[in-house]
Formats: C-alpha cells, structure tokens, sequence
C-alpha cells in the first residue's frame, strides 16, 4: 500500500468492556495499536491513538448490580483499570474514551438521528435470541447445543425494538470490498465475511426496551440504543463527531486503521460500514482482525482461573520483554499459545542475547578501550558499508510491514539486523584489532555504533524504554530520535556516558 509522506494517522482498539478486569488479550491489541502508533510518529506524521471503554448495556447493568453498585460507579471503577494498563505498558494513546461521557452519548444520538432523517429506521418487535454475553442476537439455526456459536448463553428476548434496514445494504456492502480489496484484512477473514455478506443479511434490532442502561433513544426514552450501535460511534466521537468544524474528524477519520479480535470483526466490517453509509459518512480505510491467545495450550477463562493479566507479565517479565513477545511470538493475525516457557525463550534468546549482548559487548569496549567517546572511523571497507547498507534498507522495509500490520514481521526485520550486526563482531574481531590494528578498531567500533543507532530507532516502537537506555548510552540528543534523523552519522569524539545492561536474562523460576 503506498500513502503520502506524512499523512495523518488514526489508529484504534476496540472499546473494552469494564464487565472484568484487564487480560493479556486487551493488552494484546493496546500494545500494537501502540507500536503502530509510535512507528507513524517517529516517522513524522501527526498520531491520534484512541483507546478505552465500552460501559452500556445489559452485560454491564448486570455485572454492576453483582457488585451491589450503580451502574455508573461501577464503569468509574472498572474503568479506571483499564486506564491504568497505560502507564504499566508504557502505552501513549491521544485519548482514552468512555461511552458514558456526555459528548460521546450526544455524539451517538447524532447519528440515530441520521439513520432516521434518512429512512433507515423503523419500528417493530425484537422475538429471538439475545447473548449477553457477547451482546448479540442470534437467530434460531445459529444455536449450537442450545448455545451461542461461541459458546454463550442464550436467553429468549421479545421486547418492542427499532431496527436498521440491514438487508437493504447487502449489494453495496459487497460492492465496497470489492472495490477496496484493503478493506479487511487478514485476507482469509476478509473471505469469511464476504461469505457471510453473500449469505444474506437480515434486519438488526439496534434498541432495547427492557432495561435502561444504555444511551437514550433520541425522541423515545423507553429504548437504549443497542450496545454495538453506541460502541462502535465513538470511533468518530472521540474525534469530535458531529459538532462543526470537528478538525480532528477531518484530519484523522480519512486514515483510520481499526484493530479488532477476529470474534469481533463482524461487527467492525459489516454492521459499521453500513451504519456509515445509511448516515451518509465516510467509511473506515481499514480493519485488521487479530487472533486469540490461549494460555499453556487452554482456553483463557474465569472458570479455569488461568486469566493472564498485564500486571502478572509486566512484574514478571518486564514492560518491553512482554511487548516484544506479543508482537514477535505470532503472527499478526494468527492465534497464539501464551507459555511462561516460550516467553522466558524468547526474552532470552533475541533480547538477552542477541540484542542486549550486542550493545553491551560494543558499548563496555568502547567504554574501556577507546576512550569512552564515539571512534574516529578510518576509510570503511566492503563489510562496513555492507553492515551499514542493511541497516539503513531496514527502515523502507519496515515502513511496508508497519503499513501491512504485520508486527510479527516487523520485529523479525528489525532482528534481522540484530543478526547481521552480530555477525560483523564475530567476523571483525575488534578485540584482537585492540593490539594488531587500533585504527581499524576504531572504523569498526564506530560502524557498529552507528548499525546499534539504527537499531535502536527502529526498535523503539515495539521495546522502548530499552531502546532509550541504547540512545542515551549513544549519546543521540533526545530531539535526534526520529527518522528523520535515522540516516545521520554519527559524531567522532562524543563522550559517551557508561554504559549498563539493557535486557537482564530471565531464569525459569519454581514451577515454570
Ligand atoms: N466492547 C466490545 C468492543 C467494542 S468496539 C466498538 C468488546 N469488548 S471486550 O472487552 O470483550 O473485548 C475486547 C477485545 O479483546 C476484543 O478485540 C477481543 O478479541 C479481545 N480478546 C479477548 N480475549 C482475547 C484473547 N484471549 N486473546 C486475544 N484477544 C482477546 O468486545
């Protein structure tokens, strides 16, 4: 995909509901909509990252009464967990939403009105299956065993409900993927919803009147409007949707990269597309569906009390070593198995070893034997420019996979490099140029400290508080750490502070 040189960039997870507390799933999508983040303003374009919580409904109206509270002091507390994940993932999102805010409750009423001035809502009877669960309806031949295809229970709801004319936009939904083949990705669920679009949509139910937790139905204060119709509006409300002249709307809507689990993709590509349409707004530019992780090869869930939290990875792994693993360990897209062994391997092997040792190695050598300064290099052979050619070629390349979402990619490139720089210490041998060749060890000191800027740079999206430990102990002025500046040599004689480990080894603790 190619995109002009600093456009806007808009990046969003979803709305997560404040029925439980954060999991490694939420932390999942926080972290790359934050690595994607991070990438886009580190290569000079204007980022608005929007993350939050999702607080309507009978999920939560139910959950809230469990816990003997209002249901407004309820979503405050839950609320404000997922709020502090930020600061523990070291995540730098523009905004956090909450869909029980005022402007974001106007702001869905807006587009009620919308659907209605333009003729897409009517009024009727719901009778069918509800999941409260999962907040959906479900027709009699979706049940599986009395269940929710996805395992939920069922309850019958018959209950006065406007609906959306979905049926009615089946053709132009399809007529939109197929005139914009990015739309949805990874390409196999983009199949799985075309086949779903072509089998046919019916009406969706988009109020309840059977509880009052929810955002007034504008002109009929016994309906909430349906919970994902309320949801899925603050991807434009949090950007200032509807008032006038919302600049941030204009800047950032024409741009936005939605990321969703793949159990919710249905939602996000067909029922919010049509919602635009049947309002008369732009549409979103893309989706990407993720995978789910299980936990030491099981299902996470509350009854198997195997829930991973972000606390437990962060106080044991550390905040990069869990991000890295998250974005390196699967590809983005697929599945993934969460094991306390595949993480401590992982941290291990590409941190510890591959790039913490590299720093260390050449940052302490320069320390002790070249006068704790950036080398004055000599005149670079085929190997110098060769190390300096690959690691220069890696930000092009990561621009395609950050613009693919295939973090997994992504990483992979950037230890690519790792590799390739770690071979040039093994193959130059700067300690034994220390007696045969001090100039030539200079030359190569400096070469590897220039590939450990790059490095760095394009490693601080996904593990930043070690590539900024690196930087330092470079000595690279903080407003130097962009892109702009990747290509800048590095400057002969300047001091460089002493340097110290960036990435700990892990040892398998008791029971691991
Ligand atoms: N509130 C809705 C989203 C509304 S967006 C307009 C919602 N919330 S949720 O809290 O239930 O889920 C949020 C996200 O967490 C979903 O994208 C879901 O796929 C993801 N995950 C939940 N469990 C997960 C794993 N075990 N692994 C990876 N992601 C998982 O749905």
């Amino acid at each position: 995909m190619s995109r002009p040189e600093k456009s806007p960039f808009y990046v969003t997870t979803p709305i997560y509901y404040v029925n439980d507390a954060p999991h490694i799933g939420h932390a999942y999508t926080s972290i790359a909509a934050d690595v994607l983040a991070r990438f886009h303003r580190l290569d000079g374009r204007p980022v608005f990252f929007l993350t939050g919580t999702d607080e309507h409904g009978q999920k939560i109206e139910q959950s809230a009464e469990k816990a003997g509270l209002d249901p407004q002091e309820f979503t405050n507390r839950i609320s404000q967990h997922f709020r502090d994940i930020s600061p523990l993932l070291d995540l730098t999102e523009t905004r956090f939403i909450r869909t029980t805010e005022t402007e974001h409750k106007k702001g869905a009423q807006a587009i009620w009105q919308r659907l209605i001035d333009n003729g897409h809502i009517y009024l009727s009877t719901y009778a069918g299956w509800y999941a409260v669960r999962d907040e959906a309806f479900y027709n009699e031949k979706e049940l599986i065993n009395g269940k929710a295809p996805t395992g939920a229970d069922v309850e019958w709801v018959e209950e006065p409900s406007y609906f959306f004319n979905l049926s009615r936009w089946q053709d132009k939904l399809l007529a939109f993927y197929d005139d914009n083949p990015d739309f949805i990705a990874p390409e196999s669920r983009r199949n799985e919803v075309i086949s779903f679009v072509k089998s046919g949509l019916r009406d969706l139910s988009i109020s309840r009147s059977s509880f009052s937790w929810g955002v007034p139905v504008p002109n009929d204060e016994k309906h909430v409007m349906y919970v994902w119709l309320d949801a899925l509006t603050n991807y434009i409300t949090a950007l200032g949707f509807p008032e006038k002249n919302a600049n941030n709307y204009q800047t950032y809507w024409p741009n936005v990269v939605h990321l969703v689990g793949k159990d919710i993709l249905r939602f996000h590509a067909v029922y919010w597309p049509a919602f635009l349409m049947a309002a008369d707004l732009p549409l979103p530019k893309r989706l990407f569906a993720h995978g789910w992780w299980t936990i030491e090869g099981q299902k996470m869930s509350k009854s198997l009390g195997n829930t991973v939290t972000p606390r437990d990875l962060v106080d044991r792994y550390g905040v990069d070593q869990t991000r890295y693993f998250l974005m390196r360990e699967v590809p983005f897209g697929n599945d993934g198995a969460f094991s306390k062994a595949a993480m401590i391997q992982r941290v291990n092997a590409d941190l510890a070893n591959d790039l913490g040792n590299l720093v260390q190695r050449v940052l302490s050598f320069i320390h002790k034997h070249a006068d704790a300064a950036i080398p004055n290099p000599g005149e670079l052979t085929t190997a110098d420019t060769e190390l300096l050619t690959f690691t220069k070629n890696l930000l092009p390349k990561a621009r395609c996979e950050i613009d693919q979402q295939a973090l997994h990619k992504y990483c992979e490139t950037v230890w690519q490099g790792v590799s390739e720089a770690n071979r040039y210490v093994d193959a130059q041998e700067p300690w034994a140029l220390r007696r045969s060749n001090p100039e030539r060890m200079k030359t190569v000191l400096y070469v590897l400290a220039s590939a450990i800027h790059h490095l760095a740079l394009l490693a601080s999206p996904v593990t930043p508080r070690a590539a900024t430990k690196i930087l330092d102990q470079l000595s690279i002025p903080k407003q130097n750490r962009t892109f702009s500046h990747f290509d800048e040599s590095l400057i002969p004689g300047r001091p460089l502070p002493k340097p110290e480990g960036v990435f700990p080894r892990l040892a398998l603790q008791d029971g691991e």
